[in-house]
């Protein structure tokens, strides 16, 4: 089936980030790092390496941060190349690649994920998009998103990231019912709102990364509060099943919850690692959150 490209991606980033206070009362949990690059740059790098070229980032008070990390500062630039710190100077320039450009929209009321999302309708239009929840950090090869973009290419559908969760924990995320179809990719044929386990449809999560159709944004307009009182994006989602257009993907990659302070804190040991800042784990060391001294 042949798809429209997707272009364009959407990050939401106008909650509180309470678990994390008091560092997010004056700073946005999205620019958080995760050793020394905020998670909301982990989460463009991901869009951009998808062929992703317009970052639209939905934001609200207390979030020019975001703005002011995705500006360039020629000024610095040119004193560390005059310098010639040609290192610092990449990771400074990291944060804005020349092909791809950023869209802030103010979420005025935070009324739900689902809501977030519908702020971006005036600049996505009529095209399938990519949502991005920077709080998931996926170390993954290809990324997540060019796994969902892909699998989009190939059935046309709308296609959402999944895992398989621990029975207890379905009531911290979307629950979906899935078929096989195509190897790692599902037809879903039911999705819940954070169920509690004796409700849960399975055990399989969707975790923070979407590619959706663009008829999606009908569906928001139309989806009244749900789950914790919220818009919910899983709630419109879920009604396009019957349309037969909604896969769920089981991407390959390692997932860390940097939206609670464990996984926050086993994610920065494991890319420390990863970056040879921490010694590798060694045979017989607890579970990914040891490190010596
Ligand atoms: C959101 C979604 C949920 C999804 C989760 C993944 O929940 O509503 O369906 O499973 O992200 O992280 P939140 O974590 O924002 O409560």
């Amino acid at each position: 089936m042949s798809a429209k490209k997707v272009r364009k991606a959407v990050f939401p980033a106008a909650g509180f980030g309470t678990r994390f206070l008091p560092a997010t009362k004056a700073m946005p949990k999205e620019m958080m790092p995760v050793v020394d690059k905020p998670l909301i740059q982990y989460a463009v790098e991901e869009a951009a390496e998808a062929g992703i070229e317009q970052m639209i980032i939905i934001t609200g008070r207390n979030k020019r941060a975001i703005e002011d990390h995705f500006d360039r500062v020629p000024e610095l630039e040119q004193e560390l190349l005059a310098k010639g710190k040609h290192d610092l100077y990449e990771a400074l320039h990291s944060a804005t690649p020349n092909n791809v450009n950023f869209i802030f929209i103010r979420q005025p009321e935070q009324l739900g994920l689902g809501h977030a999302v519908l702020c971006a309708l005036p600049v996505v239009g009529d095209e399938p998009f990519a949502v991005i929840l920077a709080d998931d950090l996926i170390d993954a090869q290809p990324g997540v998103t060019r796994q969902l973009v892909q699998a989009y290419e190939k059935h046309g559908a709308s296609v959402l990231a999944v895992q398989d969760v621990p029975l207890a924990e379905t009531s911290r995320y979307g629950i979906v019912a899935a078929a096989p179809l195509d190897g790692a990719t599902e037809r879903v044929t039911g999705m819940v709102e954070k169920p509690r386990p004796s409700e849960a449809p399975s055990t399989l999560a969707v975790v923070g990364r979407y590619v959706l159709r663009p008829e999606i944004f009908d569906e928001l307009a139309r989806t009244e509060r749900g789950s914790g009182g919220e818009i919910q994006l899983t709630d419109a989602i879920a009604r396009r099943i019957r349309h037969g257009e909604v896969l769920a993907h089981r991407f390959s990659g390692t997932r860390f919850d940097c939206g609670n302070k464990e996984g926050f804190l086993t994610a920065n040991i494991a890319f420390a690692r990863k970056q040879g800042l921490l010694p590798a784990r060694r045979a017989g060391d607890p579970e990914d959150v040891s490190f010596p001294g």
